[in-house]
């Protein structure tokens, strides 16, 4: 982009890294004692790049904007309208920011049955849980994960979580939200054609909260849209679905034989 072009000359021709927080920019850093995380994967994640404020604080959608396209070559509608959905985490009226925690208040944006995190009525709904994500992992049975095997492991949190925790709650708002989180990893780091994603770098990100670069991996080179978002959403609602054709036995958990479920 022009204006990183524009930071790193204006920063050679008047100071150093140090004075320029800019160029720190991009590079992971485990969170500090008093920076703010949440219970999404990905804002954890790009805070922990400075992609957006370290701190987890003072979130604004120029910084929403600048942040997923730097991190992960989002558009800037795209950007801007998730914005918008997050912007009621703020309680206040008006509010222009955001910050990390406030995406932990149970039942606004953050729900039940999450793929890595507890329900609130077990324990820290934001914090990862390797209990609860091995969980979910056991559905991902192949070293290419596909739609149907993302969409088990949403089945399966959402069922454990009906049966054991008496307050669950899953609107029909939360399921739309839930399943763009469910499409994440494979619009972040997978095929969004195919509608798969390599396992090796989906559990790197989850674990570690840090952007799969070292294994190889790089942002897109098209830059994602809305439309990309809904068209991935699709493919997981509709392998959310327990009922086969009458000769099939379970294609979307086999890698080749994937496609049978777009059908
Ligand atoms: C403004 C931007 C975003 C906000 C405010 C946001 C907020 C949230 C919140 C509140 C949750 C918790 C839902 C729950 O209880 O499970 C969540 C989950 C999640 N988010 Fe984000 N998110 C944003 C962008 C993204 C992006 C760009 C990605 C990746 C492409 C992403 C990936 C995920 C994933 C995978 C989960 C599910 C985690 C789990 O089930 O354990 N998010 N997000
Ligand atoms: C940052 O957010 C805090 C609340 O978390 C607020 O008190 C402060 O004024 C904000 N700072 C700026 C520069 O907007
Ligand atoms: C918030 O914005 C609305 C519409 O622009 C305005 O009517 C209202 O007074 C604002 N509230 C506060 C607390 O600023
Ligand atoms: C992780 O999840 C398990 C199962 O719900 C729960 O017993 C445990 O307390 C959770 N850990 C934290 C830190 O919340
Ligand atoms: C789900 O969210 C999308 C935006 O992400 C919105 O366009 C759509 O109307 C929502 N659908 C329902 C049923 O709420
Ligand atoms: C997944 O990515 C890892 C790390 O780049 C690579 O070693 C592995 O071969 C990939 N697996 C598949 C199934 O493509």
């Amino acid at each position: 982009m022009k204006f990183s072009t524009c930071l790193v000359t204006l920063t050679t021709a008047w100071g150093t890294a140090a004075q320029n927080p800019h160029l720190e920019e991009g590079k992971w850093k485990a969170p500090g004692a008093n920076d703010f995380r949440g219970p999404c994967p990905m804002m954890n994640t790009l805070a922990n790049h400075g992609y957006i404020p370290r701190d987890g604080r003072n979130i604004t959608r120029p910084n929403i904007i600048s942040g997923l396209a730097a991190g992960l070559n989002f558009k800037e509608p795209l950007a801007s309208l998730m914005f918008d959905m997050a912007i009621v985490a703020n309680p206040e009226p008006n509010a222009t920011y955001f910050t990390l925690d406030h995406l932990n208040q149970h039942n606004v944006l953050e729900h039940d049955a999450s793929l890595s995190r507890t329900d609130a009525y077990f324990g820290s709904n934001h914090i990862f849980n390797a209990t609860i994500y091995e969980k979910s992992k056991a559905y991902w049975t192949e070293p290419t994960i596909t739609a149907q095997m993302l969409a088990n492991s949403k089945l399966a949190r959402q069922v454990e979580s009906r049966a054991f925790n008496p307050t669950y709650r899953f609107t029909a708002d939360t399921e739309n939200f839930s399943l763009g989180e469910i499409a994440a990893p494979i619009i972040a780091f997978g095929d969004m054609a195919l509608g798969e994603v390599n396992r090796t770098l989906v559990d790197y990100f989850f674990v570690n909260e840090r952007l799969p670069a070292e294994l190889g991996w790089h942002k897109k080179d098209v830059a994602i849209g809305i439309e990309d978002i809904l068209k991935v959403s699709d493919i997981i609602k509709a392998a959310t679905s327990l009922i086969t054709g009458p000769d099939q036995s379970n294609p979307g958990n086999k890698r080749d034989l994937h496609a049978g479920m777009h059908t």
